[in-house]
């Protein structure tokens, strides 16, 4: 497993850091097998998987056990589990037990929040209590609906001054590691001058130190509308639509089960059946 150390070694060398989100067991198998560096068990676990139409739904319940799916296929894979929409605002108390609930019961080895600001704190206490966090910036899915919904961040010179700014709070607050989402490849240059902990963008350009991309997308996995930023490398929907409407037309014409799929009983069994 890479560690942190191991990773801001990788983003001082200039290696690239390959992260993907994962909901699953076999996800999880195919991508160790494939040395995927950060296994990400993103919230949009409710878009994706779960057929929400954004992450708010998701609960912490959820995180959880998808999470121990991930890491039961995966075991030697570096963790990042999100911290759902709702566990991480309210009492510090209340925040550090859900935290490290999700934390226990995964088996992570880091948690994901989104945003600055007030989160800071977050990320200090869980930092302190024994917790990595990664900080996530730029486009903040959770507050979609407030921030006016999902489009480019940091284009202007303020924006991009503050995205700046609550980069280095993150990494003082003790971040291990920022995601940036949809901001200008420019600004990504300048985020990974700006802090010594790697910069792992999505819609973020190739500057970044490492990439992360949603399973469903990476591998075209549904329905939904590939955004701008994305890249498709295999075509996992056409192969799974094509098996299953191969099946239906296996059953419906009689040819699937044939004889290698069925079990026999003995001649002599089936007489004593009839008497
Ligand atoms: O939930 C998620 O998949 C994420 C990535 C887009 C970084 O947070
Ligand atoms: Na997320």
């Amino acid at each position: 497993m890479k560690t942190i150390t191991e990773m801001k070694r990788m983003k001082t060398e200039g290696e690239k850091i390959v992260m993907m989100t994962a909901y699953d067991f076999p996800t999880a198998v195919f991508a160790e097998k494939s040395d995927v560096d950060i296994l990400l068990v993103g919230d949009s676990l409710g878009m994706v998987v779960l057929g929400y139409p954004s992450t708010v739904y998701v609960t912490a319940d959820d995180m959880v056990h998808h999470g121990k799916a991930v890491r039961r296929g995966a075991k030697d894979t570096f963790l990042v589990v999100d911290l759902p929409f709702g566990t991480f605002r309210g009492s510090q108390d209340r925040i550090l037990s859900e935290a490290i609930r999700v934390f226990q019961e995964t088996g992570a080895d880091a948690l994901k929040v989104e945003g600055a600001d007030e989160v800071l704190n977050t990320i200090q206490l869980l930092t302190s209590t024994g917790i990595p966090v990664v900080a996530h910036l730029g486009l903040l899915p959770q507050s979609a609906s407030v921030s006016g919904g999902y489009k480019v961040q940091g284009k202007t010179a303020d924006a991009a001054r503050k995205l700046l700014d609550d980069a280095e709070l993150c990494e003082q607050a003790g971040a291990c590691m920022i995601v940036v989402e949809c901001i200008p490849h420019q600004l990504t240059k300048q985020l990974t001058k700006a802090v010594n902990i790697p910069i792992i963008g999505i819609g973020a350009g190739a500057a970044a130190d490492g990439q992360v991309l949603v399973f469903h997308d990476l591998v075209k996995y549904g329905e939904h509308r590939l955004p701008k930023f994305a890249e498709s490398f295999s075509d996992a929907g056409k192969v799974i639509q094509e098996g299953i409407s191969a099946y239906t037309n296996a059953v419906r014409t009689g040819i699937f089960p044939d004889m290698r799929h069925q079990f026999t009983m003995k001649e002599e069994e089936l007489v004593n059946l009839y008497g």
